[in-house]
């Protein structure tokens, strides 16, 4: 579950196992640098963790309010998706662009979950 830490009381979550940018070695990281996707790097750290719990959400099924068709068998990872599913962490230097292509890269053939079997559960 991805949550915004500025929004969470720490207390909340006593006992979580809680994953922070210090933590993470990922592709996105390297993609961000080769697509331009941050300047001053303020919001870099939580908009990388955030695309790395979007992925896992797009992968298990989870549809956005950008999903056309909830009864496909699959949801490409458009740019929309991904800025729908992004929407969350704002970027006040206007890298959306770069954070949107570098997004794609990473999830690359992956792009595509399956609605359905999530609407199952
Ligand atoms: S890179 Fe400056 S706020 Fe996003």
């Amino acid at each position: 579950m991805r949550i915004n830490a500025c929004l969470a009381l720490a207390i909340q979550y006593e006992g979580r196992e809680i994953t922070t940018i210090e933590g993470v070695a990922s592709p996105l990281q390297e993609a961000f640098v080769v697509h331009d996707g941050f300047q001053c790097g303020y919001c870099t750290s939580g908009q990388i963790c955030s695309a790395i719990g979007m992925l896992a959400e797009h992968g298990n099924g989870v549809p956005s309010a950008a999903t056309e068709h909830l009864d496909a068998d699959a949801v490409e990872l458009t740019g929309a998706e991904i800025r729908e599913r992004m929407s969350g962490n704002l970027c006040r230097c206007g890298a959306h662009n770069g954070i949107v292509a570098a997004i794609q890269e990473v999830a690359g053939a992956d792009a595509v979950s399956h609605v359905r079997a999530e609407a199952a559960r």
